[in-house]
């Protein structure tokens, strides 16, 4: 842990699994505050946020369907609120980690 990174909040989207889980469990280790998003796997996003709280850091996990343009304003309003309530009050973000999306192998 440094100071740049000790409780800093980084938003990372589809931080549920694969490489976005990956991220935000090593951020978290830094001293990383995390706010993670998930679509479709609230379980999954709840459990990696409680790993990161059972380690002593602080997380949140928010759905966020980022094919959905009519749901920003919400998830805007979700994470102002969440970012008040869990994180002191916090009214930005320190780093965004845009990893969210689908992959698919073409021949
Ligand atoms: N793995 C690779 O080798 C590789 C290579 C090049 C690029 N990438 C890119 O790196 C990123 C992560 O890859 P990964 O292998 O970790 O992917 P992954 O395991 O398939 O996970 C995808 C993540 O994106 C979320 N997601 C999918 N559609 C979404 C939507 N419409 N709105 C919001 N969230 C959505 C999923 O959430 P839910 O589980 O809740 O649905 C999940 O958290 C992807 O953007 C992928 O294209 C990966």
């Amino acid at each position: 842990m440094t100071s740049d990174t000790r409780n800093k909040i980084a938003l990372i989207t589809g931080g549920n699994r694969g490489l976005g889980k990956d991220m935000a469990l090593s951020l978290a280790k830094l001293g990383m505050d995390i706010v993670l998003t998930f679509n479709s796997n609230p379980a999954e996003g709840e459990a990696v946020a409680q790993e990161i709280r059972l380690s002593g850091g602080r997380a949140a996990a928010l759905r966020f369907d980022l094919s959905d343009t009519a749901a920003i304003d919400g998830f805007i309003d979700r994470l102002k609120a969440t970012l008040s309530e869990t994180f002191d009050g916090a009214e930005r973000l320190d780093f965004l980690i845009n990893n969210a999306g689908i992959g698919r192998p073409i021949p």
